[in-house]
């Protein structure tokens, strides 16, 4: 069976560190707080004038110079984000006009934490089924200007931070074994509301009313509580279908990447799989929850510091809002 397989791989986070230090003097938090409840010392912010696109497009140009291809050669844009530019398009089209890629096609992914894996699932299908052999797959966001610094958004504010992350997907023309061994994909919408971004709705007629940015709806929301236990029961869980799904079991896995939303919930997933901690990998301290970026970053991460070797198991999962969540398994 045809296999896609990871070619290049890049990752981009602007420049601005913000420390827990700097967010105790615009919220009532503290640095104690943040590190216990979340693992976060660090995160990056964009300068005001930044694009969600703008660090789609950095990430995209490391993970095709990586590849060591010409950009030209791309044959298809899968995007995931959260926050796109706009409310309309979506961030695909803009990736592919800023890197020139004359009129291939761009799909945008609307999954949230779990972006990355769904947008990896989808691509994955077209390369199986024949139809690109190039993918230029790329999650972004920039969360930072859309927090509430108020007590109210606190528990989401100190968590979010601004990154992209990008690979190239292409067949695997040879009987290595290497390669994307399956995705698997979950949903349950009936939890939609308790992490979300309730307004814009276009419901409302107008849909962009004074009162509801007087009430905050604008703003992104969590029940912190039902959110942890979610994502810390749900991620094990479709790790476990993942390698049933491949005969394969906990004790197969060289490398586990969670969605970086908290420390404590990665620790959670560990517990959960009776994976060794010194599987998982984790760098949310430096980077915070970038949202569909967090597991392209570091994954990258883990290649370039060599935690990752030719023909390990690496399992990534996420958990988001929707709630969604999801598995994939790779053969590197
Ligand atoms: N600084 C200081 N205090 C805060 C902050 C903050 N940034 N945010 C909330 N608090 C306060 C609350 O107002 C509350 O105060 P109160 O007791 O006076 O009402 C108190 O801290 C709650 O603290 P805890 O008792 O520890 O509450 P809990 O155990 O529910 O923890 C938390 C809250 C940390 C949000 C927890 O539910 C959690 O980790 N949830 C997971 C959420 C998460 O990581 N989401 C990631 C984003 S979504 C995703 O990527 C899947």
């Amino acid at each position: 069976m045809l296999r896609s397989v990871i070619t290049g791989i890049g990752h981009y986070v602007p420049p601005r560190v913000v420390t827990n230090q700097d967010l105790e003097k615009r919220i009532n938090t503290t640095d104690e707080w943040i590190r216990q409840r979340s693992g976060i010392v660090t995160r990056h912010h964009v300068e005001p004038g930044v694009n969600t696109s703008d660090l789609a497009v950095e990430a995209a140009r490391r993970a095709v110079a990586d590849a060591g291809i010409d950009a030209s050669t791309i044959d298809f844009i899968v995007a995931a984000t959260l926050s796109p530019d706009h409310y309309f398009p979506g961030i695909g089209v803009l990736v592919q006009a800023k890197l020139g890629l004359g009129t291939i096609g761009a799909l945008d992914v609307r999954n949230q934490c779990s972006g990355f894996i769904y947008a990896l699932g989808a691509a994955d299908q077209f390369i199986r089924a024949g139809t690109y052999r190039r993918v230029l797959l790329v999650a972004a966001e920039v969360q930072s200007s859309n927090l509430d610094y108020s007590d109210e958004g606190r528990d989401m504010a100190v968590l979010f931070g601004d990154g992209a992350g990008a690979v190239i997907l292409e067949p695997n023309d040879s009987d290595d074994g290497r390669g994307v061994l399956s995705t698997h994909l979950f949903s349950d919408g009936r939890f939609a509301s308790r992490l979300w971004m309730e307004k814009p709705c276009p419901g409302d007629n107008p849909t962009f009313q004074k009162e509801f940015f007087d009430q905050g709806k604008f703003f992104p929301r969590m029940d912190g509580r039902h959110v942890f236990v979610n994502a810390s029961e749900r991620m094990p869980e479709a790790v476990r279908i993942g390698l049933a799904a491949n005969g394969l079991d906990v004790g197969d896995i060289d490398a586990l990447i969670p969605h970086q939303a908290n420390d404590r919930i990665s620790q959670m997933v560990a517990k959960g799989l009776k994976l060794p901690e010194e599987k998982v990998v984790r760098n949310i301290d430096r980077f915070g929850n970038t949202t569909a970026a967090s597991i392209p970053i570091a994954l990258d991460e883990a290649i370039k510091e060599g935690r990752i070797r030719r023909g390990q198991l690496v399992v990534l999962t996420a958990f988001g809002s929707g709630y969604t969540w999801a598995s994939a398994l790779i053969r590197w």
